[in-house]
């Protein structure tokens, strides 16, 4: 036992730098074996996107020939009532061909069960032994896919490390957010996760990183003339990053209260968004590349003032008959809680191309609607021959790019356009790119992109601990001021557009929310 193995620390506590590059199209790693274990099988993100996901891609032959998945968490239970709770979940939305089943029955025969302690190295070992018996001698890969609360990363980190790790192949972890709740808690647990993983083991998810529209955003504006060049204040009025949910915290209470909306959306899924979408064009497609270009992105925002941020928390509402309960009504929630479930903030970019361009975000649970969207406002045309024909109000003319990450994915670009007929009559009109309409085959789930660039080592959608620094830089200060001074939430009704202080807020950086 001990430090064996290629991806564990050195005695020292030093990580090594080990790591080679995996890939299934690589003849030398096919007869490999891949065990994935996921570390809190009985909870609820395991069962509603992980397991899912790894069913998806084995159905579509993406997993390597050998592969084994173990489901680890304190909960009793055998590998059949693992598999019966799994396949509750599995279904065949990619698509409906008959041998549908056949395939969930052979992804069940290789999902198998450990009941442990998440502090026990000693029921790590029995995991490790399970694993070997498993693996049947042959060179192995493990991922670690920590679907826990962040309280016990570290405790699962440190046995599985010390217990679980191959011997012969690559080690990887997978970590779930919340990454800390500010620079100082982030940081130590980076510095603890990295007692016993180099950083090239670890796997920071942001799952908004592996959605289809998001991963586009780069192909978008690198592969298409027409976009970089007005990419910049010059042309850009505004940049606006969208989420909102129809449905208040129920069930994760507890946890949001801790957090709130500007940790749970902003400082990790949106900020994403902003440096993805603001970043220079990298010098390559490489997971550095990209990374370098993101951090650079955050290193030169400026710092976020209170008076440029909105907050507010849903109160109880009654529509059509039923009623919809405040954010204070659920019971795991203490009474009288200030945590934020709506945020509208404006934060800037000190740098050469994006100086004075608002880049406006609004996060907001318990909201009229489930979108989430970019959108690019462009400025005025100058001298517009046109003016007269769009009356006082010429921001109703300008362009506008939508991204729609979800639901219903699509690009659309609101360009002005005369209505066909005599006369001279403008209207807006949108050039449409319906994703169901162009694309009719089911978009993968972002944890299906994200558990196969883990396998194969692709790190270009994980966070790495320099952009989790700069992010929790950005946001820390903030936080602590808004929990300090004890900033109210503005109230706003379960199911409405939100705070009316985020209508304000928009209007003082001349913005119209999309
Ligand atoms: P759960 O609360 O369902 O926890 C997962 C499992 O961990 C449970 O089934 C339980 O297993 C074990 N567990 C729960 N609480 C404790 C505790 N206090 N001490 C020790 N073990 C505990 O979490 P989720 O599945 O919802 O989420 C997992 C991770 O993913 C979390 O970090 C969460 O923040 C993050 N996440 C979740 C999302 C979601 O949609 N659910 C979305 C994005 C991120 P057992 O008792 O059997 O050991
Ligand atoms: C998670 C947040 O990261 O993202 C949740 O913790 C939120 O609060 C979820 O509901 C939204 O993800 P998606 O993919 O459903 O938009």
């Amino acid at each position: 036992d001990g430090f064996a193995g290629s991806s564990l620390a050195k005695e020292d506590g030093q990580p090594q730098q080990v790591e080679g590059s995996f890939s299934l199209s690589d003849p030398e790693c096919k007869g490999s074996n891949l065990s994935i274990t996921v570390v809190g099988a009985s909870g609820d993100l395991a069962k509603k996107k992980i397991f899912p996901a790894l069913f998806a891609l084995f159905y579509e032959d993406w997993l390597p020939e050998n592969f084994i998945v173990f489901g680890y968490a304190r909960s009793k239970m055998t590998d059949e009532e693992l598999r019966n709770m799994i396949s509750r979940t599995l279904t065949c939305r990619i698509d409906k061909r008959a041998n549908c089943e056949d395939k969930m029955d052979q992804f069940l025969k290789r999902c198998f069960y450990h009941s442990g302690l998440y502090n026990s190295e000693d029921n790590f070992r029995d995991l490790d032994c399970k694993l070997k018996e498993k693996e049947g001698g042959r060179l192995s890969n493990r991922l670690f896919y920590l679907s826990i609360p962040p309280n016990i990363f570290v405790d699962v980190v440190r046995c599985a490390s010390l217990k679980a790790s191959s011997k012969n192949g690559w080690t990887r972890v997978i970590v779930e957010k919340p990454f800390g709740r500010d620079s100082e808690s982030s940081s130590e647990l980076t510095r603890c996760l990295k007692q016993y993983l180099t950083e090239e083991q670890i796997f920071r998810i942001d799952h908004y990183l592996g959605k289809e529209l998001v991963e586009n955003l780069s192909v978008l504006r690198f592969s298409n003339l027409l976009f970089e060049p007005l990419w910049s204040r010059n042309h850009i009025r505004n940049v606006q990053l969208i989420f909102s949910e129809d449905f208040g915290t129920e069930g994760r209470g507890g946890y949001f209260d801790n957090y709130g909306i500007i940790r749970d959306i902003m400082q990790n899924h949106l900020l994403q968004i902003l440096a993805l979408f603001a970043m220079e064009p990298p010098v390559s497609l490489d997971a550095e590349d990209i990374r370098n270009e993101k951090v650079k992105v955050l290193r030169s925002m400026r710092p976020i003032q209170l008076e440029d941020v909105v907050v507010g928390q849903y109160k109880g509402h009654s529509k059509g008959g039923k009623s919809y309960s405040a954010y204070t009504d659920d019971p795991t929630v203490p009474k009288g809680s200030l945590t934020p479930t709506f945020a509208a903030a404006a934060l800037f970019i000190n740098n050469a191309r994006w100086d004075g361009v608002p880049f406006l975000m609004k996060a907001g649970k318990a909201l009229h609607t489930k979108r989430a969207e970019i959108r690019v406002q462009f400025r005025h045309v100058p001298g517009n021959l046109y003016k007269r024909n769009f009356g006082t109000d010429l921001d109703k003319a300008t362009n506008e790019l939508v991204l729609r990450v979800q639901p219903d994915e699509a690009i659309y670009l609101k360009i002005n356009n005369k209505v066909p007929g005599l006369g001279m009559r403008l209207d807006r009109s949108d050039l449409n790119l319906l994703y169901r309409a162009r694309y009719p085959r089911e978009i993968p789930d972002a944890y299906e992109r994200l558990l196969l660039d883990a396998i194969e080592g692709e790190r270009r959608l994980f966070i790495r601990s320099d952009e989790l620094d700069a992010a929790w830089a950005l946001f820390t200060p903030l936080l602590k001021e808004i929990e300090n001074k004890k900033i109210a939430p503005e109230l706003y009704p379960y199911g409405s557009r939100g705070p009316v202080g985020a209508h304000y807020l928009a209007a003082r950086h001349n913005v119209r929310w999309g």
